[in-house]
Protein backbone atom coordinates (compact mmCIF):
# COMPACT_ATOMS: atom_id res chain seq x y z
CA UNK A 1 0.00 0.00 0.00
CA UNK A 2 1.08 3.37 -0.76
CA UNK A 3 0.42 6.19 1.30
CA UNK A 4 0.08 9.77 0.78
CA UNK A 5 -0.98 12.58 3.08
CA UNK A 6 -2.00 15.68 1.01
CA UNK A 7 -2.14 19.42 2.86
CA UNK A 8 -4.19 22.72 2.15
CA UNK A 9 -2.74 25.94 2.89
CA UNK A 10 -6.37 27.58 3.25
CA UNK A 11 -8.33 27.52 6.45
CA UNK A 12 -11.40 29.17 4.67
CA UNK A 13 -14.45 26.67 4.71
CA UNK A 14 -14.48 28.01 0.64
CA UNK A 15 -11.29 26.99 -0.01
CA UNK A 16 -11.26 25.95 -3.64
CA UNK A 17 -7.50 24.31 -2.28
CA UNK A 18 -9.23 22.53 0.16
CA UNK A 19 -12.10 21.27 -2.57
CA UNK A 20 -9.49 20.05 -4.75
CA UNK A 21 -7.72 17.77 -1.92
CA UNK A 22 -11.32 16.57 -0.75
CA UNK A 23 -11.77 15.57 -4.65
CA UNK A 24 -8.53 13.93 -4.69
CA UNK A 25 -9.31 11.54 -1.76
CA UNK A 26 -11.94 9.45 -3.71
CA UNK A 27 -9.68 9.73 -6.78
CA UNK A 28 -7.08 7.23 -4.91
CA UNK A 29 -6.12 4.54 -7.59
CA UNK A 30 -5.64 1.53 -6.28
CA UNK A 31 -3.40 0.37 -3.69
CA UNK A 32 -2.94 4.19 -3.12
CA UNK A 33 -4.45 5.53 0.09
CA UNK A 34 -4.44 9.69 0.72
CA UNK A 35 -5.08 10.81 3.94
CA UNK A 36 -5.93 14.31 4.96
CA UNK A 37 -2.83 16.41 6.92
CA UNK A 38 -4.44 20.02 8.29
CA UNK A 39 -2.54 23.21 9.14
CA UNK A 40 -5.29 24.18 11.60
CA UNK A 41 -4.57 25.13 15.24
CA UNK A 42 -0.77 25.37 14.21
CA UNK A 43 0.50 28.79 15.95
CA UNK A 44 2.64 31.50 14.75
CA UNK A 45 6.22 30.17 15.26
CA UNK A 46 7.98 31.64 18.26
CA UNK A 47 11.51 30.07 18.73
CA UNK A 48 10.57 30.69 22.47
CA UNK A 49 7.75 29.02 22.71
CA UNK A 50 9.66 25.73 21.37
CA UNK A 51 12.07 26.48 23.73
CA UNK A 52 10.19 26.65 26.76
CA UNK A 53 7.43 24.05 25.28
CA UNK A 54 8.90 21.74 22.36
CA UNK A 55 6.77 21.16 19.34
CA UNK A 56 2.85 22.21 19.97
CA UNK A 57 0.36 19.26 19.16
CA UNK A 58 -1.53 19.96 15.60
CA UNK A 59 2.20 20.34 13.97
CA UNK A 60 3.44 17.08 16.11
CA UNK A 61 0.53 15.68 14.65
CA UNK A 62 1.11 16.80 10.82
CA UNK A 63 4.35 15.80 11.92
CA UNK A 64 3.49 12.22 12.02
CA UNK A 65 1.00 11.74 8.83
CA UNK A 66 4.05 12.94 7.12
CA UNK A 67 6.35 10.70 8.49
CA UNK A 68 3.94 7.65 8.25
CA UNK A 69 3.44 8.54 4.69
CA UNK A 70 5.88 7.72 1.06
CA UNK A 71 5.02 11.10 -0.20
CA UNK A 72 3.14 14.63 0.00
CA UNK A 73 1.16 16.72 -1.78
CA UNK A 74 0.93 20.46 -1.31
CA UNK A 75 -2.51 22.39 -2.22
CA UNK A 76 -1.31 25.97 -2.34
CA UNK A 77 -3.26 29.20 -2.79
CA UNK A 78 -1.35 32.00 -3.75
CA UNK A 79 -1.23 35.48 -1.92
CA UNK A 80 0.32 38.36 -3.46
CA UNK A 81 2.20 36.53 -5.95
CA UNK A 82 3.64 34.41 -3.16
CA UNK A 83 3.26 31.32 -0.50
CA UNK A 84 0.16 32.40 2.11
CA UNK A 85 1.86 32.93 5.73
CA UNK A 86 0.24 30.47 7.56
CA UNK A 87 1.08 27.28 5.14
CA UNK A 88 4.69 28.75 5.13
CA UNK A 89 4.42 28.88 9.10
CA UNK A 90 3.13 25.50 8.90
CA UNK A 91 6.05 23.97 6.98
CA UNK A 92 8.45 25.58 8.85
CA UNK A 93 7.51 24.59 12.30
CA UNK A 94 7.35 21.44 10.83
CA UNK A 95 10.90 21.65 10.37
CA UNK A 96 11.49 22.12 13.94
CA UNK A 97 13.80 20.73 15.75
CA UNK A 98 16.91 20.86 13.25
CA UNK A 99 18.13 17.84 15.38
CA UNK A 100 15.39 15.53 14.06
CA UNK A 101 16.86 12.30 12.00
CA UNK A 102 16.08 11.89 9.49
CA UNK A 103 14.47 14.74 8.68
CA UNK A 104 10.67 14.61 8.38
CA UNK A 105 10.43 15.59 4.89
CA UNK A 106 13.87 14.06 3.67
CA UNK A 107 14.11 11.90 0.97
CA UNK A 108 10.18 12.06 0.63
CA UNK A 109 8.68 12.67 -2.79
CA UNK A 110 6.98 15.70 -3.01
CA UNK A 111 4.44 16.97 -5.61
CA UNK A 112 2.33 20.58 -5.61
CA UNK A 113 -0.54 22.15 -6.70
CA UNK A 114 -3.36 24.75 -6.84
CA UNK A 115 -6.28 27.24 -7.39
CA UNK A 116 -6.79 30.28 -7.59
CA UNK A 117 -9.83 32.59 -9.22
CA UNK A 118 -7.29 33.78 -11.35
CA UNK A 119 -5.82 33.62 -14.56
CA UNK A 120 -2.34 32.38 -13.55
CA UNK A 121 -3.42 29.60 -11.33
CA UNK A 122 -1.32 29.72 -8.31
CA UNK A 123 1.99 29.88 -11.29
CA UNK A 124 3.94 31.60 -8.68
CA UNK A 125 3.09 30.29 -5.23
CA UNK A 126 3.82 26.98 -6.75
CA UNK A 127 7.28 28.25 -7.86
CA UNK A 128 7.75 29.79 -4.37
CA UNK A 129 7.67 26.38 -2.84
CA UNK A 130 10.57 25.29 -4.35
CA UNK A 131 13.60 26.59 -3.05
CA UNK A 132 11.81 25.82 0.49
CA UNK A 133 11.35 22.02 -0.75
CA UNK A 134 14.89 21.54 -1.62
CA UNK A 135 16.19 22.56 1.32
CA UNK A 136 13.95 20.66 3.41
CA UNK A 137 15.28 17.62 1.46
CA UNK A 138 12.55 16.70 -0.31
CA UNK A 139 12.55 14.47 -4.05
CA UNK A 140 10.36 16.87 -6.15
CA UNK A 141 7.52 15.02 -8.92
CA UNK A 142 7.49 17.40 -11.84
CA UNK A 143 5.86 14.56 -13.89
CA UNK A 144 2.46 16.71 -14.37
CA UNK A 145 1.44 20.89 -13.38
CA UNK A 146 -1.72 21.51 -11.81
CA UNK A 147 -2.55 24.99 -11.64
CA UNK A 148 -6.73 25.66 -11.39
CA UNK A 149 -7.09 29.04 -12.68
CA UNK A 150 -10.58 30.99 -12.91
CA UNK A 151 -11.53 28.67 -9.72
CA UNK A 152 -14.75 29.96 -9.04
CA UNK A 153 -15.78 28.54 -12.52
CA UNK A 154 -15.09 25.03 -11.90
CA UNK A 155 -14.93 24.09 -8.01
CA UNK A 156 -19.28 25.22 -6.88
CA UNK A 157 -19.61 24.39 -3.50
CA UNK A 158 -16.52 22.48 -2.60
CA UNK A 159 -17.45 20.36 -5.47
CA UNK A 160 -15.55 20.45 -8.68
CA UNK A 161 -18.06 20.48 -11.50
CA UNK A 162 -15.61 21.12 -14.81
CA UNK A 163 -14.51 17.73 -16.56
CA UNK A 164 -11.29 18.55 -18.16
CA UNK A 165 -10.43 20.06 -14.27
CA UNK A 166 -11.42 16.13 -12.47
CA UNK A 167 -9.47 14.56 -15.14
CA UNK A 168 -6.23 17.17 -14.90
CA UNK A 169 -6.78 16.11 -10.99
CA UNK A 170 -6.96 12.05 -11.34
CA UNK A 171 -4.44 12.53 -13.54
CA UNK A 172 -2.20 14.20 -11.68
CA UNK A 173 -2.67 11.80 -8.76
CA UNK A 174 -2.00 8.79 -10.37
CA UNK A 175 0.77 10.10 -12.07
CA UNK A 176 2.51 11.15 -8.57
CA UNK A 177 1.26 7.76 -7.22
CA UNK A 178 2.95 5.70 -9.67
CA UNK A 179 5.73 8.33 -9.32
CA UNK A 180 6.16 7.19 -5.21
CA UNK A 181 5.06 3.72 -5.66
CA UNK A 182 7.79 3.21 -8.02
CA UNK A 183 10.44 5.35 -5.90
CA UNK A 184 9.80 3.22 -2.98
CA UNK A 185 10.71 -0.10 -4.58
C1 LIG B 1 -5.19 36.64 -2.80
N1 LIG B 1 -5.54 36.03 -4.02
C2 LIG B 1 -4.61 35.93 -5.02
N2 LIG B 1 -4.82 35.12 -6.13
C3 LIG B 1 -3.87 34.98 -7.07
O1 LIG B 1 -4.07 34.24 -8.05
N3 LIG B 1 -2.69 35.67 -7.00
C4 LIG B 1 -2.41 36.48 -5.95
O2 LIG B 1 -1.34 37.06 -5.90
C5 LIG B 1 -3.40 36.64 -4.93
N4 LIG B 1 -3.16 37.43 -3.84
C6 LIG B 1 -3.99 37.36 -2.75
C7 LIG B 1 -3.61 37.97 -1.53
C8 LIG B 1 -4.39 37.80 -0.41
C9 LIG B 1 -3.95 38.40 0.89
C10 LIG B 1 -5.60 37.07 -0.48
C11 LIG B 1 -6.44 36.86 0.77
C12 LIG B 1 -6.00 36.50 -1.65
C13 LIG B 1 -6.84 35.39 -4.16
C14 LIG B 1 -6.77 33.96 -3.72
O3 LIG B 1 -6.27 33.18 -4.80
C15 LIG B 1 -8.16 33.49 -3.34
O4 LIG B 1 -8.57 34.16 -2.16
C16 LIG B 1 -8.26 31.99 -3.19
O5 LIG B 1 -9.62 31.66 -3.08
C17 LIG B 1 -7.47 31.50 -1.99
O6 LIG B 1 -7.42 30.10 -1.96
P1 LIG B 1 -8.55 29.22 -1.22
O7 LIG B 1 -8.77 29.81 0.16
O8 LIG B 1 -9.79 29.33 -2.06
O9 LIG B 1 -7.98 27.85 -1.18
Amino acid sequence: MTRLVAISGSLRKGSFNTALLRAALDMAPEGVEIVEGTIRGIPLYDADVEASDGIPQAVARLKDQVAEADGVILFTPEYNNGIPGVFKNAIDWMSRPPADIPRVFGGKPFAIAGASPGNFGTLLSQEAWLPTMRTLGTVPWFGAKLMVSRAATVIEDGRIVDEATERKLRDFIAGFAAFVANFKD
